[in-house]
């Protein structure tokens, strides 16, 4: 897809991955829609990128929140016009092991990375069929393709996303609408320090394998070229993190028996 003068609506993109996006997508022409929870985060990015809050908009959602979201999002629709390319990017992690977990963790890891992408997408895609092209990128995750320790809730709201992907993919391919599904390795942002822990506080600190990840930058590279080259499904990543899903594929019990021995922090 052309991404120029695009509009490009963004979910999480007060932070990491979704900040990126906004600076190299409206870097390549497009014009932004920002959302996230954390208003006056999103203005100052708005402010920040080319042609500033007269060529990009600002609408603060929170995601948790699903019933509402189709129609604070539809509610956006006449001032912004058509919508483009819709990029469900905002996500929060778990580091925590099953048994010591509550259950409002796992609800709440669902509805935001699972729910609150189905919503935006309901909310959107029907304009994208009505003009007949339109394009839809989940943020899923290596975790939505391999299981590992600390991570249930996380890892079963990413493969939720895959999942959902590829039904909806086969849905639309007739109607110009063209699903992609990325899923990045360990990135270097903020994902680690606001993952939640087993009683659904941030646990406030940094992993390893987070410290030592890929650039931020590098990762959204990676993603605007799949967007670019209308790529079905990529991983982004380097290490251990991005081999992963191939190792699973092809030896699944090497990776189990690496998995079960292995804390991946
Ligand atoms: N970094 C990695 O290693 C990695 C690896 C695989 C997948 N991912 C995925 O990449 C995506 C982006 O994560 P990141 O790494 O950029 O982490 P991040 O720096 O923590 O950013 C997360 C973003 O999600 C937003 N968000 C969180 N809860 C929300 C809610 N209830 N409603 C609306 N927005 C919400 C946050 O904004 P507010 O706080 O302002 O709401 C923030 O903009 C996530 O889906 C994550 O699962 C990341």
């Amino acid at each position: 897809m052309d991404l120029e003068n695009k509009t490009i609506w963004i979910t999480g993109a007060s932070s990491g991955i979704g900040l990126e996006l906004c600076r190299q997508l409206a870097g390549k022409g497009a014009r932004i829609v920002l959302s996230a929870r954390r208003r006056d985060a999103l203005i100052e990015i708005a402010e920040s990128l080319p042609g500033g809050m007269g060529r990009h908009w600002v609408v603060p959602l929170d995601l948790a929140d699903a019933d509402k979201l189709v129609d604070a999002v539809q509610s956006q629709l006449p001032e912004i016009g058509a919508v483009h390319v819709l990029i469900n990017n905002a996500g929060i992690s778990q580091r925590s092991l099953f048994i010591d977990t509550d259950l409002a963790v796992y609800r709440q890891l669902m509805e935001v990375n699972y729910l609150g992408s189905v919503a935006m997408t309901k909310a959107l895609l029907p304009g994208m069929i009505a003009q007949h092209q339109g394009m839809i990128v989940c943020i899923s995750s290596v975790a939505g393709k391999i299981g590992s320790k600390l991570r249930s809730g996380y890892s079963g709201s990413k493969f939720a996303v895959v999942g959902f992907m590829d039904c909806l993919r086969a849905e639309t391919a007739q109607q110009g609408i063209h699903c992609l599904t990325v899923c990045p390795g360990s990135i270097q942002t903020n994902i680690a320090i606001n993952a939640l822990n087993e009683s659904g506080e941030a646990q406030n600190k940094n992993d390893d394998s987070i410290i030592n990840g890929m650039p931020v930058e590098t990762c959204v590279k990676g993603i605007v070229k799949a967007m670019i080259n209308n790529r079905d499904e990529v991983v982004v990543g380097k290490g251990i993190s991005a081999i992963a899903p191939t190792i699973k594929r092809f030896f699944p019990g090497v990776f189990n028996r690496i998995s079960a021995k292995m804390e991946y922090r």
